[in-house]
């Protein structure tokens, strides 16, 4: 059965200090990723605000925010947003799904979904995708970050060690396949980088900025 937005956001719930503490900014990223936000963030920064679509705790809203972008966050996770709030109590974050986003049409210069359609299946793809463009003016950018390939990824064993029982999968994608979907949701690929995994990764990196038409 497909995975559903309950099961991510319990999951989310129950890890989310750990997540927070462990993860505060953007020690996880390398340099080339740092440089795709960056050329997201050249685009965006004087043309209007820009949405953090599944900010989790802040840390990438919190970087869009030190580079001059005016940011609002939402994320599926209470607690992960409560952790946001505490430790960016400066920063807009609030508790939404990337499914049914609570934001007027075209609202946004800029929406940035790092990591964050992950954990949505196949067939609710197209949709989630919609909604992030729906939300995104004519000529605005879309910077979406996800592992690259294909199949389940099974996330209970990787947080078991960390002694959280949670039932999460996500799904990886290839660039080709996130960049038909962005283009029939009405976003042309405006540059995309992979990258070989670093450190404890095990996986191709991706990220796709995209404009809408
Ligand atoms: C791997 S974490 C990344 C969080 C954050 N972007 C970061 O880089 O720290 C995935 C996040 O996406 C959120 N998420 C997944 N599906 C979502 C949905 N349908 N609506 C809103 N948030 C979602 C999760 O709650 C989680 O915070």
């Amino acid at each position: 059965m497909a995975q559903s937005e309950d099961t991510v956001q319990t999951a989310y719930d129950v890890v989310a200090d750990d997540y927070a503490r462990l993860l505060p900014d953007t020690r996880a990223e390398t340099s080339l990723d740092l440089a795709m936000v960056d050329a997201f963030v050249e685009r965006v920064r004087d043309q209007g605000e820009v949405l953090d679509a599944g900010c989790g705790a802040g840390r990438m809203a919190r970087h869009l925010a030190d580079r001059g972008c005016t940011v609002r966050g939402v994320d599926l996770s209470p607690r992960l947003v409560a952790a946001g709030r505490r430790a960016h109590p400066d920063l807009d974050l609030s508790v939404a799904s990337l499914s049914d986003l609570p934001f007027e049409d075209g609202l946004f210069a800029g929406v940035m979904a790092w990591y964050s359609t992950i954990h949505t299946p196949d067939d609710e793809l197209p949709g989630v995708l919609a909604e992030l463009v729906r939300v995104l003016r004519a000529g605005g950018h879309l910077l979406v970050g996800f592992q690259a390939g294909e199949g389940v990824v099974d996330l209970a064993g990787s947080y078991g060690r960390h002694r959280h029982a949670v039932v999460l999968e996500r799904y990886r994608r290839t660039v080709d396949t996130m960049a038909d979907l962005l283009d029939r949701a009405g976003c042309q690929e405006v540059v995309r980088m992979v990258r070989a995994p670093e450190g404890k990764e095990a996986e191709d990196q991706a990220v796709l900025l995209a404009r809408r038409r």
